[in-house]
């Protein structure tokens, strides 16, 4: 099978309903050859069926973070590996060591209040209308807010980070071309601008320390050492380019499904649990964040193809978790399974470190869109449209009765 992957990666149709492409190649091309214009190499393998990208995101001496001087497999416009993503053992253990703490289940909690104030007060804005492009209304701006709140900056830079968080992961749509040069000067003059605001923050948090992330991470030590002002930054970059898009995406894929279908979202609406199981069960079937990259480390066989080393390696998380080998009937939405071992989050040394907070700002996200804007269809006659990778909407027409009334809170 040919596949050109540097047009399939921009075709709207994989993000869309990627569905029957996982399908395929799980089934026929379970190791697959591309060339590919951002591997080293030139060379991309795509990987699809559950035990292999399991195995292999276990396997980080295998299939690793980096290879050769500075290549990170998961490029975000960056100068310097991001930390800890494109980093690997033994420093990427030290670093999740330091970072675990400050995104626990107990540490994350404390944000509720916060992020649900975010969540009723954009929200708000549009419940009154009875429709609304809820990818511009909340989705995207929900947790840039969160985020700014987290890290220690002002409201008022919402847009300015949406910029550049869109000039980072879209890079294409806010160049509104492909050529190479083009792309690389919006990367590099976008990163200059994320580095140097970063350490205008950290200045301003040694004079007057906060209870923010930036001030944490001025107090911090890793054995006994602290960060260096890189390694900060680094540690900032990351959390801004994995956190903002990422929760964005899946909530644009949860809410589409759920305007969709009627009874998926009357399900949704009962007990807490019932809506943290449907929460988890969508992320498996949507799984917003769908392919994760590495490079090939030695020289192997998979499936009878060949990888060499320095070949990326593109995990499709997406195919994974909708493998009918391990989950039966996979495509069917069924909150009640035990689908514990979804790769939503990803898998093995970089499992996604802000996965209580994700879980969180969705929980509340739904909790109130339940309570103030009612039960939501997709608007007559329109249909979300989404971005290959991460899977955010590029738009999403929702609409609903209004309800004229006091937004309450569901608890
Ligand atoms: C529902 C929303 C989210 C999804 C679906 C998601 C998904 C993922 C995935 C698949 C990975 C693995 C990447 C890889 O293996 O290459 C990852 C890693 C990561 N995520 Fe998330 N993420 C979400 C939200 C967040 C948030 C809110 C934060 C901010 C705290 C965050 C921070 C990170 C970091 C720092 C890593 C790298 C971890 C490491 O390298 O050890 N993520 N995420």
């Amino acid at each position: 099978m040919e596949l050109d992957l540097n047009s399939m990666m921009s075709d709207p149709a994989l993000a869309n309903c990627p569905w029957p492409i996982y399908a395929g190649l799980r089934e026929h091309a379970p190791a697959m050859s591309a060339p590919f214009s951002r591997s080293q190499s030139g060379t991309v393998v795509i990987l699809t069926r559950y035990d292999d990208i399991h195995q292999a995101l276990r396997s980080p001496e295998l299939f690793a973070a980096n290879y050769g001087e500075a290549h990170p497999a998961n490029f975000m416009g960056q100068k310097r590996p991001l930390i800890p993503l494109n980093t690997d053992p033994p420093d990427h253990g030290k670093y999740r060591k330091l970072l675990d703490p400050l995104f626990s289940p107990r540490a994350v909690r404390e944000l509720t209040d916060s992020t649900r104030r975010i969540a009723r007060e954009l929200l708000s804005d549009v419940a009154d209308s009875g429709q609304a492009d809820l990818h511009a209304a909340f989705t995207e701006p929900f947790p840039c807010r969160v985020f700014l709140d987290i890290v220690g900056f002002p409201p008022d830079d919402l847009d300015k980070f949406l910029l550049w968080k869109d000039s980072l992961i879209h890079a294409e749509i806010v160049a509104g071309t492909e050529d190479p040069e083009v792309l690389a000067q919006l990367w590099s003059d976008t990163a200059d601008a994320v580095y140097g605001y970063f350490n205008v923050l950290l200045d301003r948090r040694i004079e007057e320390p906060a209870d923010d992330l930036a001030t944490r991470l001025l107090q911090a030590e890793v054995d006994a050492v602290p960060l260096t002002r890189h390694e900060m930054v680094d540690i900032l970059y990351l959390q801004m380019a994995a956190g903002l898009d990422t929760v964005s995406a899946s909530l644009d894929c949860l809410v589409a499904r759920l305007a969709g279908d009627a009874e998926l979202q009357r399900q949704a609406r009962g007990s807490g649990d019932a809506l943290r199981k449907m929460i988890e069960e969508l992320l498996r079937v949507e799984t917003p964040v769908s392919m994760v990259f590495r490079y090939a480390t030695q020289d192997m066989d998979m499936h009878g193809v060949q990888i060499s080393a320095g070949d990326m390696v593109m995990m499709l998380i997406g195919a994974a978790d909708t493998d009918d080998t391990v989950f039966a009937d996979a495509m069917t939405v069924d909150p009640e399974r035990d689908n514990t071992r979804h790769m939503a989050f990803g898998g093995g040394i970089h499992r996604c470190l802000g996965s209580h907070l994700a879980r969180l700002e969705l929980t509340v996200a739904f909790e109130e869109i339940f309570a103030i804007l009612g039960e939501f269809r997709l608007a007559d006659g329109k249909q979300a449209d989404f971005m290959p990778g991460i899977r955010t909407a590029k738009s999403l027409p929702l609409q609903w009765e209004p309800r004229f009334a006091e937004a309450e809170s569901p608890r």
